[in-house]
Formats: structure tokens, sequence, C-alpha cells
């Protein structure tokens, strides 16, 4: 092994790595191998790139902390996490679609019963949400938990500005009814930019690329005997639904934020001023081997 060049190289490498044990291992670096080094030689790389790429990556990885994860974020922009998304997520039927998690997920959200107004010190527009949740046969699925998270009016999560909300708001978990049914009162998100302030920001300027992504409310619904679903429901009149930054927009997820006036609300609560309300429904799929699975899970952890 020895007299590379540019022509010989490649199979030396791969060579290299043929007696991993593991073959779907064997498998991934190969191919790793071969996409890698084809690039190299297809863009011609200067060893000035090189050494801007290594001082990238190096800068992604110090970025990170226990709440920012830079290489997910990079992943997000580089629509690695959607395509991962789509090939895990191929499904037929009336299953909801699937989209990233984002960073903003927290574990153990406060759990909060049926009705409850979970906006906490954030301001906006009220927002009335109804919806339910069923199985891909349409059996409803009593009990299911269900996540949700979103920003407040101006952009920011809760996770963001912690100390000037005094806690976490604008996110819960509910447990649906025996109809498979949840309802629940917050305030209308705003569009808002990705962390940009980091290495990935950077790339989002050099190349001429916003950050931002279209209002949404996250959705993450887990049941016994079913892949849990992790989603968002887009603001049909929001900026940026053809431009996400991260490629997260599927036309199945996009819904009217209706307006509606004050007055007494389709859950017996007297709304003073105008609303807003989403309804929408979700369906899971059955879990292969018939036993509740997990999606993608980065877990924030919150400052003490
Ligand atoms: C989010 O929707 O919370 C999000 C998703 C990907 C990157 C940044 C934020
Ligand atoms: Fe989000």
């Amino acid at each position: 092994m020895r007299d590379f060049d540019e022509t010989n190289i490649t199979d030396a490498v791969v060579e290299s790595f043929s007696g991993t044990p593991d073959p779907r291992l064997r498998q991934v670096v190969t191919s790793l191998v071969h996409h890698l080094h084809d690039f190299i030689r297809d863009v011609d790389l200067t060893f000035d790139e090189w050494s801007t790429a290594i001082d990238f990556l190096t800068r992604t990885g110090h970025m990170c902390t226990g709440t920012r994860q830079e290489f997910i974020l990079l992943s997000d922009v580089l629509g690695a996490s959607m395509l991962v998304d789509a090939i895990n997520h191929r499904m037929p039927g009336s299953a909801t679609q699937t989209t990233v998690l984002g960073p903003f997920f927290v574990e153990d959200a406060p759990v909060y019963p049926l009705g409850a107004d979970i906006s906490g010190r954030m301001t906006g527009e009220p927002l009335f949400v109804t919806g339910s949740v069923h199985s891909e046969d349409g059996r409803p699925l009593a009990g299911a938990a269900i996540d949700v998270w979103h920003a407040d009016d101006g952009g920011f999560y809760d996770v963001q500005q912690i100390e000037k909300l005094g806690g976490l708001a604008g996110r819960a978990r509910f447990y649906a009814d025996e109809r498979g049914d949840f309802h629940f009162w917050s305030i209308v998100p705003k569009f808002y930019p990705i962390p940009d302030d980091g290495p990935v920001g950077q790339l989002l300027n050099a190349t001429g690329r916003h950050p931002n992504r279209p209002a949404h409310v996250h959705f993450l619904i887990a049941a016994p005997g079913h892949e849990t679903l992790v989603t968002h429901v887009f603001a049909a009149d929001s900026e940026w639904l053809d431009s996400d930054a991260v490629f997260g927009v599927k036309n199945t997820l996009i819904a009217e934020f209706a307006h509606r006036p004050a007055g007494v609300a389709k859950d017996g609560q007297k709304a003073e001023q105008p609303y807003r309300h989403l309804d929408y429904h979700f369906g899971l799929k059955a879990s292969a081997e018939g036993a509740s699975s997990s999606g993608p899970r980065a877990t924030i952890r919150l400052p003490a």
C-alpha cells in the first residue's frame, strides 16, 4: 500500500475498511469514502478550501453546548435532516406527515388539563387549538400524549427568554380524551429565524440565504403501538412558507388559523377579544413490531 495518487487512493481507502466486522458500518463507511473522494475530485478542492472546511467544522463543534446543537442545525440547513426524515417515514395512508424536531423541544414539559391556556407570560393574539389523534384506520387514540410547543408573537421560544417569562410558556403536554380529542388555548406564534449567530448563520449569510422559518406549532404525539409522530402545523398566512430555512414545510401540514370574533368558543370558554382557531386532526402509523416507538430526540437541557 504505497504510491497513491488521485486515481487509486479511493480503492485503497475502501480496501482498508474491508475487514469491518459490522456489515452495516462497512457499507456506510465505504459509501462515505466514495462520495467524499468524488466530491473532492469534483470541485478540485484547494488546500485553502480544505483548511476553511476544517475550521468551519471545528467552530461548529465548539458552538455546541447542552442547549445548542450546531451540527443538527447544519444538517437542517443542508436538507440532510429532512432527507433522513423522508427516508424513514415513507408512509402511505392517512398518517400525518412528519417534519424536523428542531432544537426547542423540552423533555417532561408540564402536563396541563384539556382546555388550559398555556401561554403563560407570552404575549400575542389568542389562539384556540382543537384536534384529535387517531390511528391510520380511523380508531381514536384515547390517552395519546400530545407535546406542543411554539414561539411567541416576536418569534421567540420560552427557552430563549426563560428569565423574562419566569419559566416555561407556550409549551405543554396534554393527554387526549376517550374520543382521542384535545383542545387548548395559547397565542399565535410568529415566524422566526433559526439561531444564526454561529457558523451555520455565517454559511447562510455567505450563500445569500435567509434564516427564517414560517410560523408554526410543534406537535410530538405518542401512543402505545404507534410510531411517535414528530411534526408541526404551519400557519397558512405566514411568510416564508415557500423558503423555509430547514426545508420542513409540507402542504398537508399547512392549516388556516381562522379568525373568530369575540364570544363563546366551541369549548364553552368566553373569549373577551377576537381570536384565531386552529383545528387539526392527526393520524399515527402503527409501529411495525406493535410496540410504541420513538422518533428523533435531541433533548434540550434547561439552565438550572
Ligand atoms: C424549530 O422549528 O424549532 C427549528 C427547527 C430546525 C432548526 C431550528 C429551529
Ligand atoms: Fe419551531
